[in-house]
């Protein structure tokens, strides 16, 4: 079968690449991306070599575009990753967040109704969900915690999610959603959480924790995501929500801490800036409905994964370097300049 997979030139949709090109050989992988500054062809390279493998830069809000390459392409499948994904920049400027994020999910959806489509999935996030307060351990995300949003791109993907339902509801588009918890690993774009401390901690740089730093998120190896998704595709019942998540909770502060002590750096480092506007205390996913209908359960331990990320990080030191001295560069003196200003005062 043809797979379309969107904003495959990111961090979890070119994991999502190289995860089915060895597990389904004998599928074909059409990937369409905008090549946004979280874009990068280089990750992508070795996919490019296989002859199963396409890409073409097309903005999935592109209807023209969008609509042509259906029309040539026909695929069985669709998986929307493409979006706009971190919250600080949604905090910046929503605009773009609203249209890539809800808009451009709109018009994958209709090429998937104009030419049909067995599986239209998509890509959305626990934040949908909110957050939980740390004193209630006992409290988890499941399918039917109802929406409630903190961000403006938590908010877009909630957009967006119920966007799906209604074409599933009112069109009949078989439609599938997953809703993950954080992913880390190869290829995350040095403006989150894990791959900045390890890119700034390996230059002696200050570790910008976002106040005390004791939010907490649920990490997930990004190929126990891909897995999941894969699983849902062939096994998922259409219609449904699947939450996706490993039980996984660390504090932000012990995860730099954990980043310090295995490159060897100074916990002098750590510099406690001012916080996230709105920000999200506590995400935790109640996996049970994936594991119990399609038998997923992760398989990568945090312990492991990290190393296995520090490692992959200090040895393509090119890959991360030339997107931090690009653009990312401005964009990151625009973010912290000011936040590390005020902590030095
Ligand atoms: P990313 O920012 O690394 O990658 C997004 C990709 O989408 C980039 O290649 C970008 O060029 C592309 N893109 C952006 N706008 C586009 C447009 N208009 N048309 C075509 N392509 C466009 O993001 P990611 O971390 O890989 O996340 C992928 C998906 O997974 C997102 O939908 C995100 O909401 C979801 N998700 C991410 C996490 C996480 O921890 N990273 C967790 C749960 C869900
Ligand atoms: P992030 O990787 O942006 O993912 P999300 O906000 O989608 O969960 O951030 C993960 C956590 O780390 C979040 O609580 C914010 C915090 N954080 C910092 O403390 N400092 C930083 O420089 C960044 C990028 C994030």
């Amino acid at each position: 079968m043809t797979i379309l997979v969107t904003g495959g030139a990111g961090f979890i949709g070119a994991n999502f690449i190289y995860y089915e090109l060895k597990a389904h050989p004998e599928d074909r992988i059409v990937c369409i991306d905008k090549l946004t500054y979280a874009g990068n062809l280089e990750t992508l390279q070795e996919a490019l070599k296989h002859p199963s493998f396409r890409f073409e830069k097309i903005d999935i809000c592109d209807r023209k575009a969008v609509f042509a390459l259906f029309e040539e392409e026909r695929p069985d499948v669709v998986v929307n990753f493409a979006a706009e994904s971190h919250v600080d920049r949604s905090i910046e400027d929503p605009g773009i967040f609203l249209t890539t994020n809800i808009l451009g999910t709109q018009v994958l959806m209709d090429a998937s109704r104009a030419y049909p489509v067995k599986r239209y999935h998509q890509v959305s996030t626990d934040e949908v969900y909110g957050d939980l307060p740390l004193d209630r351990p006992d409290l988890f995300f499941t399918e039917e915690t109802p929406i409630k949003t903190s961000s403006p791109y938590s908010s877009s993907k909630a957009g967006a999610d119920l966007l799906v339902n209604a074409y599933h509801r009112t069109f009949g588009l078989p439609t599938t959603i997953s809703r993950c918890s954080n992913n880390y690993g190869p290829y995350q774009f040095p403006e989150k959480l894990i791959p900045l401390m390890i890119s700034n901690a390996r230059a002696d740089k200050p570790l910008p924790v976002y106040g005390e730093g004791l939010n907490v998120r649920d990490w997930l190896y990004v190929e126990d995501h891909c897995r999941a998704i894969d699983l849902i595709l062939r096994k998922g019942k259409v219609g449904e929500v699947y939450n996706i998540g490993g039980h996984n909770e660390m504090k932000n502060i012990d995860i730099v801490r954990i980043i310090c002590a295995a490159l060897h750096k100074p916990e002098s480092l750590i510099t406690h800036v001012t916080d996230r506007k709105g920000h999200d205390m506590r995400y935790a996913i109640d996996p049970t409905k994936i594991h119990e209908e399609l038998g997923w359960l992760p398989e990568t331990k945090f312990k492991d994964g990290i190393q296995k990320t520090i490692v992959w990080y200090l040895e393509h030191k090119d890959w991360w370097e030339r997107i931090v001295s690009g653009e990312y560069r401005n964009y990151f003196e625009k973010m912290y300049g000011e936040r590390l200003q005020s902590a030095r005062n």
